[in-house]
């Protein structure tokens, strides 16, 4: 479990970035952490790891204050995919890169060769194992960083933006990798712009603005407040849209709905003469 007490960040003492950020997230969630560009988004999830220390406020891991552990100690338990893949990746070949962090870690020859093909073909890089990263897209190099730490399945993953850059299907790989990582105890956290990519896979939705915390909670409710999407600069889902204008023309369907299934469920409503 992490809880964060009231944490204020500002970089080099200057540029707030947090300002009393207070939030718990236990084994096995999965959440999505939103908000407009400068939110503090990348800059929350850079202290679940040490990468940044607060100012103020304390940040407890499993009734540990993190300030007695060092970045190397938490990077055992939390796995950080960077918003920027080039501030990750450093090896010449992408197979490299994989192998690397589950070395570190000490796992044995099999089982490195075992999770690095596997993590490849999950995340469709088998193809591009022996090339250099820096001769990728920066959808691929994306991919590189997301493996070398899913690799390493650690108990809690925290992945900035990782849907930039990629297609549909590529999405796809991705959910149903970090599904599987979920069903196997990992906690997965995500900071994303891409509502349809958090309304399909995560259950908790926690928006920011300017610092702080604006919205927690089930993601259906969060994301159908229409406060919340403004102040996040988001577009409300197309689902929400066709809620709304359904609601227009027959008061008794609900203005606000995020699910597909109770979309559906009123069209058939409506449509059997309600
Ligand atoms: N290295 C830095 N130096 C100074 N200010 C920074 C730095 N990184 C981010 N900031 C500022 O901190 C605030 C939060 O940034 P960030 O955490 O990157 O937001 P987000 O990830 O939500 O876009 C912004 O105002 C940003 O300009
Ligand atoms: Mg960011």
């Amino acid at each position: 479990m992490i809880m964060m007490e009231d944490v204020h960040f500002a970089y080099d003492g200057l540029y707030t970035a947090l300002q009393g950020v207070s939030l718990q997230i236990d084994d096995s969630e999965r959440i999505a952490i939103m908000g407009s560009n400068g939110a503090g988004k990348t800059t929350l999830v850079k202290h679940l790891n040490g990468l940044l220390r607060p100012n103020s406020g304390r940040i407890i891991f499993d009734n540990v204050d993190t300030k007695h552990y060092s970045v190397a100690e938490l990077a055992r338990e939390i796995g950080l995919v960077m918003q920027n893949p080039d501030h990750q990746l450093f090896l010449d070949s992408v197979e490299k890169e994989v192998v690397f962090g589950l070395k570190q870690l000490g796992f044995s020859e099999d089982e490195i060769k075992e999770r690095t093909e596997r993590t490849l073909a999950s995340l469709g890089l088998e193809g591009l194992s022996e090339r250099s990263p820096f001769t990728l897209s920066g959808g691929e190099r994306k991919r590189v960083a997301l493996a070398s730490v899913l690799a390493t399945e650690p108990r809690i993953l925290a992945l900035d933006e990782p849907t930039i850059g990629q297609d549909a299907r590529q999405k796809e790989k991705l959910a149903e990798m970090l599904m599987g990582l979920n069903e196997k105890g990992r906690t997965v956290i995500v900071v994303t712009h891409d509502i349809e990519f958090v309304i399909e896979n995560f259950p908790r939705t926690i928006a920011m603005a300017n610092g702080t915390i604006i919205a927690d909670g089930p993601t259906n409710s969060v994301l159908s407040n229409d406060k919340v999407i403004k102040k996040c600069s988001l577009t409300a889902p197309q689902l929400t849209q066709a809620a709304r204008s359904l609601h227009e023309i027959f008061p008794k369907v609900p203005e606000r709905l995020t699910l597909l299934s109770e979309l559906e469920n009123e069209i058939v409503r409506v449509l059997g003469g309600a």
